[in-house]
């Protein structure tokens, strides 16, 4: 049998293991509001580098502190968060995995409840209940959640800086790929949708100006990081709604992110406003399929991929470049073991689990 899954996949010259990728995955365990990893954060990412993933990304991470989901969320605007992160990233590195980090702002969606732990988990959190005033394109509120203040052209640029800061952290902390979130309804899809974004200056109005803000960030990271990083963008290619983000335009920015030195695209859809998603097995593929197509760059394909050789065959008719599975690898990290026996490659067992995959005999 064909063994794509488990074909090395390299980029910038790195070396990826497989094309089993786990996307970014929030998980709301920040201990003290700081954006700190914690022991959570070790054993969740360690687990899935040691289930044998060819990249683990670590969640969407706050370039500033209010670029952050909720008050829970990892950040990485300072050396101490950078510090807490390394020996994480060592220890996924030391697993065979290429440790990755999504760098976010929030933007509108921001200051909102966490997943679990408070009692409360629709609309804003207070300001009196440490929440925070959110920043956006144009202030229009994501339904449901508060009014974000119009950023002006300092805080645009003050947001591209944080960025290009955050690149530079990750990598000091060990990190060799870095994703943009630019999707799910965050600042820089905010950006990039007509829904969200009514501007009038050089960042919004047409394409190429929506997506001023995202390819400024790419030149300011990549600037900041160097040229041995891979660099990733999450883009969201359909808002599932008339007026929003469409295929075509999707394609039109991974064009522009290749010319720019991006060096796979994630392609994801929706958030940025409440739609009717016809969600299945592999329903975003299509999507990563014509981004491939039309840019020519590297994809990944994600959104409910779950069996082996239903991402064998997205990896063997070319649909996509890598997979991403994320709930599956919640549900079970070993996925990649699993998925190399069913498609008869060899399993990515760390050395002293062997004996828990030998054929059963006497211990
Ligand atoms: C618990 C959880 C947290 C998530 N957090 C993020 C995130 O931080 N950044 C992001 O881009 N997507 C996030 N997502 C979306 C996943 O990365 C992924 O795109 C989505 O779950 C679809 O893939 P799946 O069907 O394999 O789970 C999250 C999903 C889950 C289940």
């Amino acid at each position: 049998m064909s063994q794509r899954l488990f074909e090395p996949i390299t980029l910038r010259g790195i070396q990826i293991r497989n094309r089993i990728w786990v996307p970014p995955m929030c998980q709301y365990a920040v201990e003290e509001h700081d954006g700190v990893a914690t022991d959570w954060h070790l054993v969740h990412l360690g687990a899935l580098a040691r289930g044998g993933a060819g990249v683990v990304i670590v969640e969407a991470t706050g370039v500033v502190p209010e670029g952050r989901i909720s008050p829970k969320d990892l950040g990485l605007w300072n050396d101490e968060q950078r510090d807490a992160l390394a020996p994480i990233v060592r220890f996924m590195r030391s697993q065979g995995a290429v440790a990755g980090i999504q760098l976010a702002h929030a933007g509108r969606k921001a200051s909102a409840w966490p997943e679990w732990g408070t009692e409360q988990t629709d609309g804003s959190i207070p300001l009196d209940a440490g929440g925070w005033e959110t920043v956006g394109p144009s202030a229009v509120a994501f339904p449901g959640l508060r009014v974000p203040r119009e950023l002006d052209e300092q805080g645009i640029a003050e947001v591209v800086r944080a960025f290009a800061a955050a690149a530079r952290r990750a990598v000091e902390a060990g990190f060799e790929l870095l994703e943009i979130h630019g999707a799910h309804g965050y600042l820089v899809h905010e950006f990039l949708s007509p829904m969200s974004n009514h501007r009038t200056d050089a960042y919004g109005g047409p394409l190429e100006n929506r997506a001023r803000l995202l390819l400024e960030i790419v030149d300011a990271v990549r600037h900041e990081a160097g040229e041995s990083v891979v660099l990733a963008v999450r883009l969201s290619a359909t808002d599932w709604a008339d007026g929003g983000v469409t295929s075509d335009e999707t394609v039109q920015v991974a064009s522009w992110l290749g010319e720019r030195g991006v060096d796979l695209v994630d392609v994801s859809t929706g958030g940025n406003v409440p739609a009717a998603i016809p969600a299945g097995p592999g329903y975003q593929v299509p999507f990563a399929t014509a981004v491939r197509a039309g840019s020519k760059l590297p994809v990944g394909a994600v959104g409910l991929i779950t069996e082996a050789r239903q991402a064998e065959h997205i990896l063997l008719t070319e649909q996509a470049d890598v997979v991403l599975v994320g709930r599956e690898m919640l549900r079970d990290p070993n996925f990649p073991i699993r998925a190399a026996q069913a498609v008869g490659a060899t399993p990515p067992v760390p050395a002293p689990y062997r004996r828990g995959f030998r054929q059963a005999t006497a211990a």
